[in-house]
């Protein structure tokens, strides 16, 4: 595997690639990797002819100076993990690389502003989209790999494929969870075993809610989730809602919605700020 720090060092390397007509599959991470991520690699090597990961902790993301020195970063370790499967380039550049200036640059994103990540993590989305696109420019990828945990990153990101017109195909992949059901994630690394085992009632509570949605109303199923997380010692749920999968539009009246809705959540589980979601697809009530 190939390691650049540089962007010069990183676009030649990869102008020869295209030239040679070869597809570039790109998988952005901000480190301490997980099965989930090497899924995304796995993918990518499956549909492209070069695979390229980034890991880079972008500061501008982080709404909270102690969140970000605290997120976990093992790059020797993660490095390792990308040669195990066949990961081709890893590009790690350094803060002052990625933002030699300070930005001022703001995207907007309407409603996804205020609800759910966009509401309790203000900027997050701004400097999502800030390194995102500062990458999608140096890697120029054929396509891109996002893992669906972060589903309304994903859906940001999708909005600035689409008004920057970036050429590139996005692609979602699926959630990858631990046998007790806990969604993968790097800040599972702060977490004990016991920890992770009291986080993996994220997910039971979302295969609750899963099963109440052909019988009961949004409020109702709102209600369920909170008791049965206030039950759980050691979780403090931030909220739970239903929305569009796809939008991520808050849906408050699930008799006047049809088409794929997702059930989101995100909790303090010992300190560390969890989120999840499951999909359910073409969903109509009967
Ligand atoms: O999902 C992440 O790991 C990050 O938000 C991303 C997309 C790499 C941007 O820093």
């Amino acid at each position: 595997m190939l390691q650049f720090q540089e962007i010069l060092a990183l676009q030649n390397f990869l102008w020869q690639k295209r030239k040679a007509d070869k597809k570039i599959g790109f998988v952005p991470t901000m480190g301490a990797l997980h099965e989930g991520h090497l899924s995304l690699i796995r993918l990518s090597k499956q549909e492209n002819d070069v695979t390229v990961c980034s890991v880079f902790v972008n500061p501008t993301q982080f709404n909270n100076a102690e969140d970000l020195a605290k997120y976990p970063r093992t790059i020797e370790k993660d490095a390792q993990m990308l040669e195990s499967v066949g990961c081709d380039v890893l590009f790690i550049p350094e803060v002052a690389t990625m933002y030699p200036e300070k930005t001022t640059l703001q995207f907007h994103f309407g409603h996804l502003e205020s609800v759910m990540e966009g509401k309790f993590r203000k900027g997050h989305f701004n400097g999502v989209a800030l390194v995102v696109s500062k990458l999608f420019h140096i890697v120029q990828p054929h396509r891109a790999y996002f893992g669906q945990k972060d589903l309304q990153q994903f859906a940001i990101i999708r909005i600035l494929v689409q008004d920057l017109m970036f050429p590139l195909e996005l692609i979602r992949c699926p959630i990858v969870r631990q046998a007790n059901g806990l969604a993968m994630s790097s800040r599972n690394q702060r977490l004990n075993l016991q920890e992770q085992e009291t986080a993996s009632h994220l997910y039971k509570a979302l295969l609750r809610a899963k099963a109440m949605l052909e019988s009961y109303s949004v409020k109702q199923i709102q209600k369920a989730v909170k008791e049965y997380l206030l039950n759980i010692k050691g979780i403090t749920l931030e909220y739970f809602e239903i929305a569009d999968a796809n939008t991520l539009q808050i849906i408050e009246d699930l008799n006047s919605f049809q088409g794929d809705l997702a059930l989101c959540i995100a909790a303090y589980v010992s300190g560390v700020r969890l989120i999840d979601n499951l999909i359910v697809e073409n969903f109509v009530k009967k």
